[in-house]
């Protein structure tokens, strides 16, 4: 049985983007199991846009990660140990263990996955928190219409490569807007979007304009600022915006808005979520994403970085979009 667990702390908090100094990379020893806990080797750490809030100290709709502690993130994994009777050595599960090797838990919070049909990294991607915020903003904010026109920033990334082509399947006309040409290419050829807008081209508001002929509907936004406001100048009249992120701020720059009496004048709707607010839905979404990602009818990407110690630098990358699709790291 292994003795030592190696973990990364949050170190500091950052001023502006975050660097590696943020993180603290520690050793610790692994106590024995008490009865009632298990085990868990973590297979696969996510790394997700929220972790940059958290690591603020400032009021937000979530308390912030405590310094000195294991940075807070979603896990897949196997369970090496068991002294509960509700697990079993080689069940695979899906936690909050953190940016670490191991995982140690009575139970709670801890669900078992079958990765028979479903690939294990899958449940922190499309079958899992990033999916569910796809399938909540699309279906229970936007409610798209066949024939309607939906637009959604960060197209390729986790959220935002289902919201599209749950758009399609819903019989709307998709509309990616994304970072360079390949990842464009890549929403419209392997995603099946219908059209998607580089905003990196430099003539964002008139290439939204030309993919949008017939307006927009439904806009999911995940990035804020000039993305947002070259969307909010092409809304029909009653359209709806799922604000689900600003990742344009997180690292604090003012994402302004040129153009939001639109709003009035458009009469919007405009509904930010927080998708663990909404545990309701999350057994229907996990059930449709998950069956559709078995029946490989909804396409995913995954950036995979090797090791523990790589998860700080590839959480900078993510703060700066070079993921391409789903940013994860591999622990084993
Ligand atoms: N409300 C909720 O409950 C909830 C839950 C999960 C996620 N979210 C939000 O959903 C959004 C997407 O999250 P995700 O996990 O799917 O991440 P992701 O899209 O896989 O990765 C982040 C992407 O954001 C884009 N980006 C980064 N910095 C940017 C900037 N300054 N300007 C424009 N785009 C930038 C990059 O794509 P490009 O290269 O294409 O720019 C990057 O690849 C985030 O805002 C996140 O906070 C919200």
């Amino acid at each position: 049985m292994p003795q030592i667990n190696r973990q990364f702390l949050l170190a500091s908090r950052p001023q502006g983007a975050v660097t590696p100094d943020n993180f603290r990379l520690v050793q610790t020893p692994l106590a024995p199991l008490a009865d009632g806990e298990i085990r868990v080797r973590n297979h696969y750490l996510s790394l997700d846009p929220y972790m940059r809030g958290r690591m603020n100290d400032s009021k937000s709709y979530a308390a912030p990660q405590p310094l000195d502690e294991v940075m807070i993130g979603g896990t897949v994994g196997e369970v090496i140990e068991s002294k509960n009777p509700k697990f079993a050595v080689g069940d695979k599960v899906v936690a909050i263990f953190g940016w670490q090797e191991y995982g140690t838990s009575d139970g709670a919070g801890v669900q078992k996955v079958d990765d028979t049909h479903v690939p294990l990294s899958a449940y922190l991607g499309p079958v899992g928190m990033p999916g569910v915020t796809a399938w909540y903003g699309l279906n229970r904010i936007i409610a798209p219409k066949a024939g309607e026109t939906v637009v959604v920033s960060a197209a390729s990334g986790a959220v935002g490569s289902v919201v599209g082509q749950l758009a399609k399947q819903a019989g709307a006309r998709a509309v990616g807007i994304a970072g360079g040409v390949e990842k464009c290419r890549y929403v419209v050829e392997t995603l099946g979007f219908d059209a998607c807008v580089d905003y990196k081209a430099g003539n964002l508001y008139q290439d939204l304009k030309a993919a949008t002929p017939d307006g927009i509907d439904g806009c999911f936004e995940n990035v804020g600022g000039e993305v947002l406001d070259a969307t909010l100048a092409r809304m029909n009249p009653s359209g709806r915006i799922a604000v689900c992120g600003y990742i344009a701020g997180y690292d604090g720059q003012p994402v302004p808005l040129k153009h939001p009496s639109l709003i009035l004048t458009q009469r919007l709707l405009v509904q930010g979520f927080i998708v663990t607010e909404h545990m309701d839905v999350w057994p229907q979404a996990l059930n449709e994403l998950g069956t559709l990602v078995a029946q490989k009818k909804l396409q995913y990407r995954e950036t995979i970085a090797q090791g523990l110690d790589a998860a700080p630098e590839a959480f900078i990358g993510l703060l700066k979009g070079k993921n391409f699709g789903k940013q994860l790291v591999k622990l084993i």
